[in-house]
């Protein structure tokens, strides 16, 4: 399947984290704008952060399971204060079928509100998808920089402009 990214500049403008642990930070900081319901694609290159930054997102949502790379698994679904199911569609093949992943009753369960989607390379996703917030993470400069840009598919809610724009907690 085509790994391509999206082209940057169709984002807003972009925060820096500085080292793993401030990407985990950023994964609480959206975690706590989460109400259900919400898709969150994750776009960047291998090794930018995208399992990292979930990883945040399921700890601030008192996920006690080990959240770990789905990317032979394809799905993987964690149980805290909302679901999360957790994607990642790097090793899909082109011929392959999203309805073999159980995609109908992971976007049931997010529409119902009790669940929340997070998607690493999630080009194959997009024709199930009409509106979901999109990150893009690229690596900066220095070894552990990365860049955090959002975007929202039609529009971006307003609750979300400080997750990249706030104080950092
Ligand atoms: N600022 C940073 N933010 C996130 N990760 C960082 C940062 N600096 C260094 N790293 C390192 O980069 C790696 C990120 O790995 P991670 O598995 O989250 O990437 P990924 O985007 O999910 O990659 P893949 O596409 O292979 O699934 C980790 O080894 C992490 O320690
Ligand atoms: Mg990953």
């Amino acid at each position: 399947m085509s790994h391509d990214l999206p082209d940057a500049t169709s984002f807003g403008s972009a925060r820096e984290t500085v080292s793993p642990h401030e990407t985990h930070r950023l994964g609480g900081r959206a975690a706590r704008l989460l109400v259900g319901g919400e898709v969150v694609l994750l776009w960047g290159p291998l090794g930018a952060g995208k399992t990292l930054f979930t990883q945040g997102l399921c700890a601030e949502l008192g996920v006690k399971a080990e959240v770990t790379s789905p990317t032979f698994t394809i799905a993987n679904r964690y149980e805290g204060r909302l679901i999360v199911h957790h994607l990642d569609f790097y090793r899909l093949d082109d011929g392959d079928d999203l309805h073999d992943v159980g995609i109908d009753a992971i976007l049931d369960e997010v529409e119902s509100g009790s669940a929340v989607l997070l998607a690493e390379w999630p080009a194959p996703l997009l024709p199930w998808l009409s509106s979901r917030l999109e990150l893009m993470v690229t690596h900066g400069d220095g070894a552990d920089s990365r860049l955090w840009r959002l975007r929202g598919v039609p529009d971006l809610p307003p609750r979300w402009l400080p997750l990249l724009t706030g104080g950092d907690d």
